[in-house]
């Protein structure tokens, strides 16, 4: 039986993928590998949890002994590497664990491949990253594979030198390495404290919607199931030691996704869009605030034949409805610790 080690599969894109793919491929262990830090929810897995071909394995990434171990127990073909620290605003205000965990946690990870893999083909280590890496587009233009880095956050400058790690393992070692570079994601099971959760729940309870700046900053937004189909795409069929760019091709302003959020809460409760939109609140704006992401995804498109399915209004709709039916979830990620860090982070804005 072929197997899989998934690393961050209990997080927001691991736990879509491992959703998607345990049913699909009954003949591949998927292995996931997790820490369980605060952006974990176990409960994203209940669906698969007793699926014969899924193993959830707790475990740090940066501890390179239990990295080891693992490997050592399962005799992995392939790795699809999700697990990191991943929330800008939090890079800002500690980036320690970014480093440690983005950077050695890849490093050993890489460095356990080298050691336990054989060179015959049959092993592939696929790298999940950012689009974040580039750093930011002016009015024009967008990213491509040949984008120069210029990372501007703790976070995006972990990733980068995490995606130059991966990328020196195979031009160095010959590891059999893929690299994808995404834009924003949004769909079920995010952890609410990135944009499109976070103002869905703000808004239901009340709360102000919180802006930075302008809100004029843009993003390109992708629904993460089709985020998920790409990797699984490049993952199997993408030519090695190549990386791809995924996009949503859906360009979208904050203050205009945060409109569209209100008005969808607004049709799903009934209520006048503008008991949403009043809750709206422009705060102080992010430090070394990225103006623009834009993703050129021609080259997946062309070379391996995706295409996403999920509009901007459909896959909104899909999140605003799943967030308003899944209160045991919500209830589970709101820990002491959330609580505490939105407070102490996010309460005087
Ligand atoms: P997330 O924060 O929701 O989940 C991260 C998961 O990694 C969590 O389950 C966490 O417990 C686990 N983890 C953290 N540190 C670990 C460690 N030291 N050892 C083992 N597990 C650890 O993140 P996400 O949004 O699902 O992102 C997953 C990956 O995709 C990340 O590498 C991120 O950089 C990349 N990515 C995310 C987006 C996005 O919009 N969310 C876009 C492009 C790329
Ligand atoms: P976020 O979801 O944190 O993703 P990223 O920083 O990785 O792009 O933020 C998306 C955009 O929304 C970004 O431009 C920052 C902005 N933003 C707000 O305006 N208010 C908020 O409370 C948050 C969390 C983000």
């Amino acid at each position: 039986m072929k197997k899989i080690i998934v690393t961050g599969g209990a997080g927001f894109i691991g736990s879509n993928l491992l959703n998607y793919l345990v049913p699909l491929h009954t003949d591949i262990l998927f292995i996931n590998l997790d820490k369980l830090t605060y952006a974990a929810n176990l409960h994203s897995l209940a669906d698969i949890e007793g699926a014969p071909n899924y193993i959830f394995e707790q475990g740090d990434i940066a501890d390179q002994s239990a990295v080891t171990g693992l490997f050592r127990k399962y005799e992995p073909d392939g790795v699809i590497h999700l697990a990191a620290e991943s929330h800008v605003d939090r890079s800002i205000v500690d980036p320690d664990s970014f480093m440690r965990t983005n950077i050695m946690g890849t490093f050993y990870l890489l460095e356990t491949c080298r050691q336990q893999w054989k060179r015959d083909g049959n092993h592939m280590f696929h790298h999940v990253s950012t689009d974040e890496v580039y750093g930011s587009l002016g009015e024009t233009g967008l990213f491509t594979e040949d984008t120069r880095y210029d990372p501007s956050s703790p976070y995006s400058a972990a990733k980068a030198s995490s995606d130059h790690i991966v990328r020196a393992y195979h031009r160095t070692y010959g590891l059999p390495v893929r690299v994808t570079n995404c834009s924003n994601n949004y769909g079920p099971r995010q952890f609410p404290e990135k944009l499109i959760p976070l103002m869905i729940l703000n808004a239901l309870e009340g709360n102000p919607l919180p802006v930075y700046g302008k809100g004029n900053n843009v993003r390109d937004w992708l629904y993460v199931q089709d985020h998920c189909e790409a990797i699984w795409l490049v993952f199997q069929k993408g030519k090695t030691g190549e990386t791809y760019n995924i996009g949503g091709s859906c360009e979208k302003r904050n203050i205009d996704v945060v409109r569209l959020i209100c008005r969808a809460l607004s049709e799903e409760t009934g209520r006048p869009p503008d008991d949403f939109e009043k809750l709206i609140t422009y705060v102080a704006d992010r430090p070394g605030h990225d103006l623009r992401y834009a993703i050129d995804s021609s080259k997946l498109k062309a070379e391996l034949g995706w295409q996403p399915n999920e509009t901007f209004e459909s896959g909104l709709r899909k999140t605003v409805r799943w967030y308003m039916d899944n209160d045991e979830w919500i209830e589970k990620v709101r820990t002491g610790e959330y609580r505490k860090w939105i407070a102490k982070n996010y309460g005087d804005r």
